[in-house]
């Protein structure tokens, strides 16, 4: 059976659209995250895009990439030699460093976004895997556009960067724009022209514009493509990357179709598609494929019957595959903190004891609110306590005051990192509105919410609320996302998790100070 390389891209393709930039700390908790996953490759960013992409990529590269069984650690760079030094610095620290260098081959792209000719872009790739090839055995090198690329041409460039060194050749359909069968087509028709390409692993990387990313994914491993490039949840540029979980997904339940396999660990998909919605504050939609919250869920009763019956007749998957929680009812409040230990352990999430102590703390007050818990509170809460780390303000107190005929009107409390409290209050048109307010009188800045919504984690009137916001800070947009059992209180600590953001990427300082 084959072996396809899984290679990640949520960090640097997924994490450069709109709404989904993660920082260093996020970046990193992610990319520990895909570790357990167990992809083969983490492209944890752009190194001479930023600073902060630089320094990102770096940590990933340290922390992550020299972890026991570490996935290689991948940069991207264009073929500027700068750019490829740059990329150098980022990654050299992992066990496994790739470059990965890429360059428009399109004549669209040549003619009015590099204003080169042919043989000029053929000579810059080949001068950059000579030169990454310098710093690394591992280089993967990208015609950008290929879809679009001249056939004769495409193929010149890569049989001269597999001569120079390349040992993986990306195809990327950068604008979504083909259609599997005759992606297929072109997929098997390199394999044909391209010489040595015997030497170097085929790989694609498929857009999602015309909704055709996976399958076209789908199609060049059937064409002998050993490498995907994919996103979690699908994120990326535009209408997205191919979505890993779906192809991992197709590729096992298919086994009998496709004769591959991966190396990644199934069942750490939903932590991992639940971690980056919280990290990024955006939901996956609720019919999404594998992570979507009505994937696993039959609802017509000639459905029900059936499965009732036996499972087969509508399930190709089973939840637990992807790690995702029964939903069944597993703790009360008088449960201690073996219990929750040994069901968060059946979840998949191992803390550390001083996670423990507070997801225990929040386990117990959501516990006191509301009468049953289950596996989709507990994953909630969990995963909104392990971005809590290091916050610059955290909720401490709440109080409002709303109803048909008063002004609403919120006081809120905040804890500063080192221990302050700072308080004050707010009125809006509504309770939300007001909490907001408060929250800015404290901190001196003035968010403008571009987007927010709601959901229940679970069914019943006492579920959790998760509440995800967009949020402008004087042009600068921050996405965060938060629970609870009380909505207002979700929204605060949504809207906080999103200034907390912003203070640590412009190190923002409260204003006003309350004695103990
Ligand atoms: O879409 C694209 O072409 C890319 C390349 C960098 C592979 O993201
Ligand atoms: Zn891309």
């Amino acid at each position: 059976m084959d072996r396809i390389i899984i290679f990640d891209t949520t960090l640097r393709d997924g994490e450069q659209s709109p709404g989904f930039s993660m920082n260093t700390m996020e970046k990193l908790e992610m990319a520990r995250q895909l570790a357990r996953l167990g992809v083969d490759v983490i492209e944890a960013g752009f190194p001479i895009s930023s600073e902060d992409d630089f320094e990102a990529t770096r940590q990933v590269a340290k922390q992550v990439g020299t972890l026991d069984g570490a996935p290689s650690i991948c940069g991207l760079s264009r073929v500027g030699l700068g750019d490829i030094d740059r990329c150098w610095e980022a990654v050299k620290y992992a066990r496994k460093p790739r470059i990965h260098t890429v360059v428009a081959t399109s004549d669209i792209h040549l003619k009015y976004k590099l204003r080169k000719s042919r043989a000029e872009i053929l000579k810059a790739s080949v001068e950059a895997v000579r030169h990454a090839r310098g710093y690394c055995e591992d280089v993967e090198f990208s015609p950008e556009d290929a879809s679009r690329s001249d056939f004769d041409y495409l193929c010149d460039v890569l049989s001269a960067v597999i001569e120079a060194g390349a040992r993986t050749i990306n195809i990327p359909d950068t604008v979504g724009y083909a259609i599997p069968q005759e992606w297929a087509e072109r997929i098997a028709k390199i394999r044909e022209r391209v010489q040595g390409i015997e030497k170097a692993v085929l790989s694609v990387h498929c857009h999602n514009d015309l909704g055709q990313a996976v399958a076209n994914s789908l199609a060049a491993i059937r064409q002998g493509a050993r490498q995907v490039e994919c996103t979690i949840n699908g994120i990326g540029e535009r209408a997205g990357n191919a979505s890993l979980e779906e192809i991992v997904m197709a590729l096992r339940t298919r086994k009998d179709f496709f004769n591959a396999e991966v190396g990644v660990r199934t069942e750490e998909i939903f932590k991992t598609s639940r971690l980056l919605s919280h990290i990024t504050g955006i939901h996956v939609q609720p019919n999404k494929a594998i992570v979507g919250e009505n994937a696993f869920a039959h609802e017509a009763g000639i459905h029900q019957d059936g499965v009732l019956k036996e499972k087969l007749t509508y399930e190709i998957m089973r939840p637990e595959d992807i790690g995702r929680p029964s939903n069944k009812l597993v703790l009360g409040k008088h449960s201690g903190r073996h219990a929750l230990t040994a069901r968060l352990k059946d979840l998949g999430f191992a803390l550390e004891a001083k996670d423990l102590d507070r997801a225990f703390t929040a386990f117990k007050s959501l516990a006191d609110r509301k009468k049953e818990v289950f596996d989709e509170d507990l994953v909630a809460i969990v995963t909104d306590e392990a971005t809590q780390t290091e916050v610059a303000y955290a909720l401490d107190y709440l109080h409002v005051l709303s109803g048909t005929s008063v002004v609403p009107s919120a006081t809120v409390r905040l804890r500063s990192k080192d221990g302050q409290l700072f308080q004050d209050s707010g009125v809006g048109d509504g309770p939300v509105d007001a909490v907001l307010a408060a929250i800015d009188a404290i901190t001196g800045l003035k968010g403008t919410l571009q987007d927010y919504a709601i959901r229940a984690a679970t069914s019943g009137k006492d579920a959790v609320g998760e509440v995800a916001v967009k949020v402008s800070f004087d042009g600068t947009v921050v996405s965060g996302k938060g629970s609870s059992t009380d909505v207002i209180e979700a929204s605060a600590r949504a809207y906080l998790s999103a200034l907390n953001r912003l203070v640590q990427q412009k190190n923002v300082h409260p204003r006003k100070e309350v004695g103990p």
